[in-house]
């Protein structure tokens, strides 16, 4: 049983970290009591999850006090997953922490070459929080879409050349993820209109479980 504990990180806003960590939470409680954790000072996924007054079918969630490893390791025990929505920075010992208590890292990239190389120092961080934790893995999950084929060449270099593997599976752009997070769920809790997106995170899921 690994990728217990999966981060979603990256150092730049707006990736998709949180609608990641959320729609990945809720697809993975459909398998095993998993727990969310918000590391983010922003609070999005607190937020998002205080919205409809606890109906959503999301799981628990907490904020990340103290001690992060300390935090998720507990947590781990208690709980078959743990998915934790990190702040826009690789920075300072909070993420660094979690990257220690972590079996997985996804790193949710928008598909154009600059956003890429805009995360170059996830890698970076990746491989320095992988000298202390020799069991943590990491992937790219590329993110906004536009259709399953439209990764441009560029892109398609550019990803070849990060030292981080990419997964086969992606998001695409689609309405169905905002208009869930307007309405405090999951893409799992809107029914017909979440469908398409809902067969995106089941494939990640997969794949992710599989690694
Ligand atoms: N695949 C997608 N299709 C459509 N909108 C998306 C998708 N992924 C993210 N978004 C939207 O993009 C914005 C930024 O996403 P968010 O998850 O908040 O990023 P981050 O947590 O990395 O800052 C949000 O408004 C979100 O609803
Ligand atoms: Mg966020």
């Amino acid at each position: 049983m690994t990728n217990r504990i999966i981060a979603v990180i990256n150092q730049k806003g707006g990736t998709g970290k949180t609608t990641l960590a959320l729609n990945l939470s809720a697809g993975l409680a459909l398998r095993g009591s998993t727990h969310l954790v918000d590391a983010d000072p922003q609070r999005s996924i607190t937020q998002w999850v205080a919205m409809d007054g606890g109906n959503s079918g999301l799981p628990e969630v907490t904020r990340l006090g103290g001690n992060p490893t300390a935090v998720l390791a507990d947590l781990a025990r208690s709980h078959r997953y743990v998915v934790v929505d990190c702040p826009p920075t690789v920075q300072g010992e909070t993420v660094a922490a979690i990257m220690r208590a972590a079996h997985l890292v996804l790193i949710p990239v928008l598909p154009s070459p600059i956003d890429l190389w805009a995360s170059v120092d996830m890698a970076v961080a990746v491989k320095e929080a992988q000298r202390n934790n020799s069991n943590l893995r990491a992937c790219l999950v590329l993110n906004q879409l536009e259709s399953r084929n439209a990764l441009s060449r560029d892109m398609r270099e550019a990803v070849a050349e990060f030292d981080v593997p990419v997964l086969i599976s992606g998001m695409q752009r689609r309405a169905a993820y905002r208009t869930a997070a307007v309405e405090g769920m999951s893409v799992y809790g809107v029914g017909k209109r979440g469908q398409q997106a809902v067969a995106d995170i089941e494939a990640i899921i997969e794949e992710v479980l599989c690694l």
